[in-house]
């Protein structure tokens, strides 16, 4: 069998250390399930502007339309942030999703038994655990609509334009529906239909999605509503399907629910294997550099690149058994706990890869 072929992504801020741990866990995964991974660097985000003048060359790009799966950093930093748009390590990370096809990105908000005191949520609320799979629609919407300035009664005026095509939102809400099959067969739509010209459209074709999946229970929320529900009641979800931005919002709040946004793994689909994975936090250019990140975002990341991408099951179980084992022996400080050793970004990484040899 030919070495399957991983392109990493660090990026910026404390991407390259996170990505370092998680390529540690990866070593150790592979080595017990005798998994053969070829490695490659490519640039991206604010690293790529200092290098190449660019935020997304396309060398990297070429790359990465080569390879089996993409594990990506995180992206962005102070001093890149007065940059004209086009140089924004950001949109490094959105020409990536785009260059791919990405239109799906899973983001699950489980939270692991050890983590439960993390969660700012009521122990009556979350119960034994929570588990809820964000289905975020990734490559159109607001993020890559019509934008502009313009000039509006005399003063200066700036839009961006929140369009979904009926193709668009037909596959995504196929995914979200294949994943509800697969898990509870509750899925609920959110949109912001009062108000939106674009939500009733997508109302309107996830319902005629739904036809194709009678087993499925579906529902529909609004956005605010929605906020408001996954702090009230996040049982009530199981699946849920959103637009670009409505699912970037929901995802960090969700994350919080779970225990720390350092622990939230997502995976960018376009419906083939390859795939890009990357934790939901972003580059945190304040700690970056001290080795106090919290690497198990990225190392789910991993696990999920294993399911989907490298059709390796059992190494992804592999790793996120580890995971859950590790938190009740260290701890980053982002959830540090009394009575448990607090580590770095780099030794969380090893202690992964140390419970995965000897599970
Ligand atoms: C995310 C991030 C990105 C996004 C930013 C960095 C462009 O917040 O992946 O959630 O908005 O998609
Ligand atoms: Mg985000």
């Amino acid at each position: 069998m030919s070495a399957k072929k991983v392109v990493l992504l660090k990026g910026d801020g404390i991407g390259p250390e996170i990505v370092g741990a998680a390529c540690t866990a990866l070593e150790a995964v592979c080595k017990k399930h005798d998994i053969e991974i070829e490695l490659e660097d490519a640039l991206i985000g604010g690293a790529a502007v200092d290098a190449a003048g660019d935020p997304l060359p396309q060398k990297t790009v070429d790359s990465c339309l080569a390879a089996d799966a993409v594990l990506l950093g995180a992206v962005g930093g102070y001093k890149w942030d007065s940059l004209p748009s086009h140089l924004r390590p950001e949109k490094g990370l959105l020409g990536i999703r785009k260059a791919l096809g990405l239109f799906a990105n899973l983001r699950p908000a489980k939270i692991f038994a050890p983590l439960k005191a993390a969660s700012p949520i009521k122990d009556e609320i979350i119960g034994d655990s929570l588990d809820v799979l964000i289905v975020r629609e990734l490559t159109g919407g607001i993020y890559f609509g019509e934008k502009g300035r313009k000039t509006v009664n005399g003063a200066e005026a700036a839009f961006d334009t929140e369009c979904y095509s009926v193709p668009e939102i037909e596959r995504i809400a196929r995914m979200a529906f294949e994943f509800a099959m697969k898990r509870s067969k509750r899925l609920c739509s959110v949109d912001k239909e009062n108000v939106l010209e674009s939500s009733k459209l997508w109302r309107s074709v996830v319902k005629k999605v739904a036809e194709e999946y009678p087993q499925v229970e579906l529902t529909h929320m609004y956005v605010d509503n929605a906020a408001m529900q996954l702090v009230r009641n996040p049982k009530q979800f199981d699946v849920i399907v959103t637009s670009n931005m409505f699912g970037d919002i929901l995802s960090d709040e969700a994350s919080q629910i779970a225990g720390s946004i350092g622990m939230l793994a997502s995976a960018s689909l376009n419906g083939d294997a390859r795939g890009l994975y990357e934790p939901i936090h972003g580059s945190a250019p304040d700690i970056a550099g001290k080795d106090i990140a919290n690497p198990l975002a990225t190392i789910l990341s991993v696990a999920m690149m294993l399911r989907f991408s490298l059709d390796e099951p059992a190494a992804a179980d592999d790793i996120e058994a580890a995971v859950a084992g590790v938190l009740d022996v260290a701890r980053t400080p982002d959830i540090a706990a009394d009575g448990i050793k607090t580590v770095g970004c780099a030794e969380m990484g090893r202690m992964v890869a140390q419970i995965i040899s000897e599970q």
